[in-house]
């Protein structure tokens, strides 16, 4: 019998998932479904309940309900329950439902590979403290970056990740701070994790903070460069992204996950590029 699996999320219609997913199986010539799933803002519990009830195999989970997957989840890999969220559900042995975060492995496989940076002694700046921030924290620190720094309007929160991941990694040098902080330093990388790109706008970066080389990379992704990119821009980043990348790595992480088998993914983000840009 084809697997079954799904995304879900509210609002799902607009998801890239379903169009990766099954790409990915033709490619490898895996004989399941992939469709999006619309749960209720309530009850999330409900919708993936019912979905491995009949024969769901794994899932993949997005805004808003990254958090009850985490909840729903029987059994949490480590870096999901660092990470705080869950993206990845699979059903396991037992029936019992497992339950992973491949959003930062996703996005440091997107910078290493599609990007082709080297992490490795890198001054790293974070901004933005909310999920998709935590998500990514572990995976750039095991990458061997020389710092971290988090940046956020609500300066508490960077402060509570430092106290979640500092010790992680010793050699890495794990800080937060607000805006004003920022002020005179400069970073190899500039990683824009907040939400401010879905309602166009930008956190209010001082300028000067890309060093020499330097490279920004927004998570979000649209057709058209985001604010934080345009903005990258005209700091004078050299290599300028958007999180189109991180979106298919994470994805083949998952697949991975499910089918033990790792798709190719450099043709599969030029086919979804080429999509979005056509509208
Ligand atoms: P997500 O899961 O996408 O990270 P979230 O947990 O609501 O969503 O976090 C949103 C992040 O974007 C936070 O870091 C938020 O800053 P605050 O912690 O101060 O709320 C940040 N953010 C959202 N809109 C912003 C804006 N206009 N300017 C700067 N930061 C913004």
């Amino acid at each position: 019998m084809t697997d079954q699996y799904a995304v879900f999320g509210n609002p799902i219609a607009h998801s890239k998932s379903p169009q990766i997913h099954r790409w990915f199986a033709e490619q490898t010539q895996q004989d399941l479904s992939y469709q999006p799933i619309l749960a209720p803002e309530e009850d999330f519990q409900g919708s993936a309940e019912a979905f491995f009830n009949q024969g769901g195999q794994g899932a993949n989970v997005t805004v808003p309900f990254k958090l009850d997957a985490l909840v729903f989840a029987e059994k949490l890999s480590p870096r999901a329950r660092r990470a705080g969220a869950v993206n990845t559900l699979q059903k396991g042995k037992n029936e019992v439902i497992y339950g992973d975060n491949t959003d930062g492995a996703g996005l440091v496989r997107d910078l290493q590979g599609h990007l082709q940076l080297n992490l490795n002694n890198q001054r790293v700046l974070l901004v933005g403290a909310g999920g998709a921030a935590r998500g990514v924290v572990e995976p750039l620190l095991e990458a061997g970056v020389a710092s971290l720094k988090i940046a956020n309007r609500t300066p508490e929160k960077a402060q509570q990740l430092v106290q979640i991941f500092h010790g992680l990694q010793p050699r890495a040098q794990v800080t937060a701070c607000n805006w004003a902080g920022l002020e005179g330093q400069q970073f190899d990388l500039v990683i824009n994790a907040t939400s401010a790109s879905l309602s166009g706008d930008l956190p209010p970066l001082p300028a000067g903070l890309f060093a020499t080389g330097a490279t920004a990379y927004d998570m979000m992704y649209a057709a058209r460069p985001t604010p934080f990119m345009q903005w990258a821009e005209k700091q004078g980043a050299e290599q300028i992204s958007d999180g189109l990348g991180m979106l298919v790595e994470q994805a083949a992480e998952a697949f991975f996950l499910w089918r033990q088998v790792r798709p190719e993914t450099s043709g599969v983000l030029q086919r979804l590029r080429q999509e979005i840009q056509a509208g």
